[in-house]
Parts: structure tokens; C-alpha cells; sequence
């Protein structure tokens, strides 16, 4: 089976992504699958070669990218899936590859909401993960709220304007969330990844500091009501509509009241990171110490939250647990997370290569 694996992109998670897919590359089963690096520059230039699977070669990307070839994901004559070299008008173009399934692994905008898969349903080409709806709604935090509201699953309350709507008039919409939220709050874009643009905010000058910050990634703002004493749990989950499995849950230590992006995989400036090991550095129990009755609720949660959207492939849920009222809240959906979320799979009982062999079959089915 010949597996496309897609990651690079444009989004902001850009270098999460090629840690991610090298790691999944280095892990998938070679007597099984061939792998095809496929790797999206941030100019959106798609390219191949043996040279990507070095994570040492991004050090220096203009030179990586002068050795790498240029090619784009299409259908030949014959009305095969391929990789070809990048047409050029006097030598005509040349298939490298066929491609039996494609292997999404880019965290963010274009890679994990829906756009890249719509590519690939265009292309009819099956591919690892979640499809185009489930995508665009997880990445989403608006949308992805209003579904799990509606469906009765337990979500901090919030309200979320254009961020045009706060510059006409930003004393509205401050009063609106003294009323209805009350500080402290935080203000995230709404559809980023790994915390980007997230700030908390105490008080109305605070408030329009961050939505000034969060405006610079994402035109919807979402204010979330802040749980001020709260433990962070996250749970994987694979499947499908048919069948879920929920991993062990992980504990998230931050060193502040959520996650930057520097917690997440800049680590504590060590050169042995988490992040040069692919993992977010973050520091983590595993398995989080919550006791089995709340494991096993975060668990429930985690498959529900991943179905109702229709979900495919790994996810990461992340929740929050209220330490005053026990109460527990999904936070977000993760549909391509970080790493593949491997780490919580294997404490389980399945190494990364078995997760990797069944969300390729998954794909395939
Ligand atoms: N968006 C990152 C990769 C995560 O949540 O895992
Ligand atoms: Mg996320």
C-alpha cells in the first residue's frame, strides 16, 4: 500500500507538523506500506524527495527545498492518483508515484479543517482521518461549541463576535461580557491551534488587549469563562462512527493558567526538549491522577464528543476539570493532534506502529 504522507502547510503549526509526520514516518510499518513524503512549503509549493525525512535538513529549508522535487498530487491519463513532477511546458510532466491513501499530518489552517480533505474527496482519494465536516467543525470553536451545547455536553460558557463587531464598538461588547461572563476570562481566535493568540483577561483594559492580540490570527473571537482552579486532562480517541476506543487520559502541568505555545513545545529552553523528540514538552502525568470514577466520565466524554461531530481516524479531547465543583468540560477537539497523540495509545497496550497500521486500514475500509 503506497501512503501519501501530507504535512508541512501554512498554518502557524508549521514546524509542529513536520516533527509530527517524520515521527509517524519513522514509526509506520515498512514490510507493509510504501511511503511517499509529501511536504507543503509555507508557500504552499508541494514537494517530494528522501531528503525531507531528515529533520535535520529543515535547519536550512531554502537549501532542503533546492534538493527536494516539486510535484503536485493529481490524477494521470489513465485516471490514477499520482505524484507527478511539476509540469513544465517542454519536457510534458512525469508520474514519480501512485498513491493508494493519504495521510494528512498538519495541525491547523488548511491541514486540519476540512481544506486539505476537501482536496482529497475532490481527487477521490481515501485518506487517514477525519473527513471534510467533522474537520471544518473541530476546527472551528464556535461552531464546535454550538454542537456539543445542543447536545447536551458539558462546555464553559462563552460568546464570540467578529472581530470588526469589537472595533465598532468595543464598549458593547465589554459590557456583554461583564454580564454574562464575568472576568476572568480568555479570549482565544477561533479557529487556531496550540494555543496561539490565547490570553487571559482580568479586567476591560485586559480584555482589549487580547482581543487586539487574538484579532491578529482569526477574524471570530470567542470569550470563554475562565475556571480559575481547574486541572487540564486530555484523552485520545480512535475510530470511527461505528467504533471508538478511548486511551489512557494525560494530566497537563502548564506553568501558567493554560498553555502558550512556548509551554506547549519550546520546553524549558532544553536542547532534549519534548519538542525535538516530537512530543509538546509539556509536562504531563500519565496517567492522569483524577481517580477512576473521573477517568472513566473524561473517557465517555471523549468518544461522545468525537462521534456527535462524526470523527474518523485519532483525536485528542482536551478538557478542564472545575476543582471547586468536580465538575468536568470539554475544552476542544484536536482532529489531527499533535504527535498523533501516540503517547497516550501506548501506555494502553498499542505501540505507535499498530495505531498507525489501523488508521491507515480505517482509512481504507
Ligand atoms: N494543535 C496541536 C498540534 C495539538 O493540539 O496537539
Ligand atoms: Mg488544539
Amino acid at each position: 500500500t503506497r501512503v501519501a504522507v501530507i504535512f508541512g502547510g501554512v498554518s502557524v503549526e508549521h514546524e509542529v507538523s513536520v516533527i509530527s509526520a517524520l515521527q509517524a514516518i519513522q514509526n509506520m510499518n515498512k514490510d507493509k506500506y510504501d511511503i511517499i513524503p509529501l511536504y507543503i512549503s509555507k508557500e504552499r509549493v508541494w514537494y517530494t524527495g528522501e531528503e525531507l525525512l531528515d529533520i535535520e535538513n529543515y535547519k536550512n529549508v531554502t537549501s532542503l527545498l533546492q534538493k527536494a522535487q516539486k510535484v503536485v498530487l493529481t490524477r494521470d491519463d489513465e485516471g490514477r492518483v499520482v505524484v507527478q513532477k511539476e509540469p513544465r511546458p517542454r519536457f510534458g510532466k512525469s508520474t514519480l508515484h501512485e498513491v493508494d491513501v493519504a495521510f494528512p499530518i498538519i495541525h491547523g489552517t488548511f491541514g486540519e479543517d476540512g481544506v486539505l480533505q476537501g482536496y482529497l474527496e475532490l481527487l477521490n482519494l481515501p485518506y487517514v482521518g477525519c473527513d471534510v465536516l467533522s474537520s471544518s467543525t473541530g476546527m472551528d470553536k464556535v461552531i464546535m461549541k454550538n454542537v456539543y451545547r445542543d447536545s447536551g455536553l458539558p462546555i464553559l460558557d462563552y460568546l464570540w463576535f467578529y472581530s470588526t463587531q469589537w472595533t465598532d464598538d468595543p464598549m458593547v461588547w465589554t459590557e456583554k461580557v461583564k454580564e454574562t461572563l464575568d472576568f476572568p476570562v480568555i479570549v482565544k481566535p477561533a479557529n487556531l491551534g496550540s494555543s496561539v493568540g490565547i490570553s487571559k483577561a482580568e479586567n476591560s483594559e485586559e480584555l482589549e488587549e487580547a482581543v487586539d492580540l487574538a484579532s491578529k490570527f482569526a477574524t471570530k473571537i470567542v470569550v470563554e469563562k475562565m475556571v480559575q482552579n481547574m486541572t487540564e486532562v486530555n484523552c485520545s480517541v480512535v475510530g470511527d462512527y461505528e467504533h471508538v476506543e478511548a486511551s489512557v487520559c494525560e494530566q497537563v502541568l502548564g506553568s501558567d493558567e493554560f498553555l502558550s505555545y512556548e509551554d506547549k513545545y519550546a520546553g524549558s529552553g532544553s536542547k532534549d526538549s519534548g519538542a525535538s523528540k516530537g512530543m509538546e514538552a509539556t509536562n504531563r502525568i500519565i496517567p492522569a491522577e483524577i481517580g477512576d470514577d473521573k477517568t472513566k466520565e473524561v473517557q465517555e466524554l471523549a468518544k461522545k464528543s468525537f462521534q456527535l461531530l462524526g470523527c474518523s481516524g485519532v483525536s485528542r479531547i482536551d478538557f478542564m476539570i472545575d476543582k471547586d465543583t468536580d465538575n468536568v468540560y470539554i475544552n476542544e477537539i484536536n482532529t489531527i493532534p499533535g504527535s498523533l497523540s501516540f503517547y497516550l495509545w501506548e501506555p494502553a497496550g498499542k505501540p505507535y506502529k499498530q495505531l498507525l497500521d489501523e488508521l491507515i486500514q480505517l482509512a481504507l475500509k
